[in-house]
């Protein structure tokens, strides 16, 4: 085992400390109110949304759909991996100390006891004796009062019995026989595999401290009561990563990547008003943490968590050290030193983050309607980074003499970038139907575009302005005009 002592180490020199940064930021104290107060959008109209355009919907449906598990659609799987690739491109591409780990969801069971998780990664529930039904407690009782409302009885007639502790982590076995031998758990983060793996990626990639360990991939957590859509559910993607810093620069990194992360956020479109940074208290930190922020988002129903940013200190390595046997300290060959380095980790949710972006994105206005009066049309309007589909192909009807020019436009910018080619409805329609998912050009292909210019016209999501375009300068003007970096 590692033990090492951190004030024994030299000086900290520039290299072991965050460049400077000046991001304002919104920060907020431990108890501040998280009342949403008044929303300009409910949960409902986002749920039906997600539904109607097939982005996200209820788990096995036709079998009358599973609690807290959620499917992706094909434009919802789209919005997914459009923030999972904003989140690496950020976070690994275009930072050269940073290096991606894809580890296994299924790991070693004594992987789990020395995290910690085995003994304390519970939650407490409680029952209703009236109807049986469970809770986590502190969503169910707050002081005296109880709060929820109970499935099979008056409100008042809530019955809470003693809370006890209900390990969150979700249990299988490998191997033909169910023995106690064969029994591992499913993975409830992304972090440990990064602590596991760290000598072995540190040596192989041959990063220097400080450097980072990121992995996008899926948890379990077996939650008491999943709720809000996809905000809390059992099945679900983290992006994490695990910077290890020299001991001693571990605050000022923290405070460096609470900024990092902030702005990715609102560099992504994301309302300021929307955003903060709250402080946990000290009641609230995990067993690992020194100090932790969460960075919150104000979510129809409250400021709920939206990416969790801890200054975890040694304490992982240590623990992997100890229950390993294997050395996992780093040896700083400059300064002949070793040190168990700290960790500084940002750990955010991609549900949650698809669900912040779909909120804030989402705009009821007036426009214009094809009989001269006014429409309602909704709109997401997405970072183009995040749309789903960044431009539609609409012929302006199913003549055969449009279709094979909207067939050859689709064909060319679908090399580019994705694109859905859309010839069903009125064309006002069409437009509603893209502007509700969010895509940020149509591109009209008509008769004059085939029997006189060779041009299409554009449409602009947010503005509704219209331009006319030559189609051998639309990659170009696309390319001018989507904000893809
Ligand atoms: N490694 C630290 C860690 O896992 P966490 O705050 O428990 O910290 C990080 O989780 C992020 O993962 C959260 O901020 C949230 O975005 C997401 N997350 C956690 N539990 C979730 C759940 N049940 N459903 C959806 N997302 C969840």
């Amino acid at each position: 085992m590692t033990q090492l002592d951190p004030s024994a180490l030299s000086d900290l020199t520039e290299g072991d400390l965050p460049p400077e940064t000046d991001v304002d930021l919104v920060h907020v104290p431990a108890d501040a109110d998280t009342s949403a107060g008044s929303h300009d959008t409910s949960m409902d109209a986002i749920v039906e949304l997600c539904k109607r355009r097939g982005l996200i919907f209820q788990s096995s449906e036709i079998y009358g759909g599973l609690r807290g598990a959620w499917d992706y659609g094909p434009l919802g799987a789209a919005l997914k991996d459009n923030v999972k690739d904003a989140w690496k491109r950020d976070m690994l591409q275009l930072r050269g100390d940073v290096v991606q780990l894809d580890a296994a969801i299924l790991m070693h069971p004594r992987v789990w006891e020395a995290s910690g998780h085995v003994e304390g990664f519970t939650d407490p529930l409680t029952e209703c004796r009236t109807c049986n039904a469970r809770f986590r407690e502190d969503q169910a009782v707050q002081g005296d009062a109880k709060t929820y409302e109970c499935p099979r009885s008056d409100y008042s007639l809530c019955d809470f019995g003693p809370a006890r502790q209900f390990n969150l982590m979700f249990q299988t076995h490998v191997g033909p026989t169910e023995e106690s031998g064969s029994k591992v758990w499913m993975r409830p983060e992304t972090a440990q595999a990064m602590f596991v793996d760290f000598a072995h990626v540190q040596l192989t990639s041959r990063q220097k401290v400080p450097f980072g360990i990121a992995q996008v991939g899926k948890s379990f957590r077996n939650e008491i009561t999943p709720r809000n859509f996809i905000f809390r559910v059992r099945e679900f993607e983290q992006m994490e990563m695990e910077f290890f810093v020299r001991p001693g620069a571990d605050e000022q990194w923290h405070e460096y990547w609470i900024g990092q992360r902030w702005d990715w956020y609102i560099r992504l479109g994301m309302r300021r008003e929307n955003l903060r940074i709250r402080d946990h208290a000290a009641d609230e930190l995990s067993h690992y943490a020194k100090h932790t922020v969460d960075v919150e988002y104000r979510f129809p129903f409250a400021w709920s968590e939206l990416e969790g940013i801890a200054n975890r200190t040694d304490f992982d390595l240590n623990r992997h050290a100890e229950y390993s046997g294997k050395d996992l300290s780093y040896y700083d060959g400059e300064r002949d030193e070793r040190y168990v380095p700290y960790v500084v980790e940002p750990a955010a949710g991609v549900d949650r983050a698809a669900l912040a972006f779909l909120v804030d994105a989402y705009r009821v206005e007036e426009a214009p309607s094809a009989k001269g009066g006014t429409d309602r049309r909704v709109l997401l309007k997405l970072h183009h980074r995040l749309a789903p589909t960044k431009a539609a192909i609409l012929p302006l009807s199913r003549n055969d003499k449009l279709v094979p020019t909207a067939r050859e436009v689709a064909d060319l910018l679908r090399r580019r970038w994705t694109v859905q080619y859309d010839d069903a409805g009125s064309i006002g329609k069409r437009y509603r139907r893209q502007d509700e998912v969010g895509t940020p050009f149509c591109v009209t292909v008509d008769f004059q575009t085939v029997e006189e210019d060779r041009a299409v016209t554009i449409r602009d999501r947010d503005e509704m302005t219209q331009e006319r375009v030559s189609i051998d300068r639309l990659v170009e003007y696309l390319d001018d005009h989507l904000d893809l970096d």
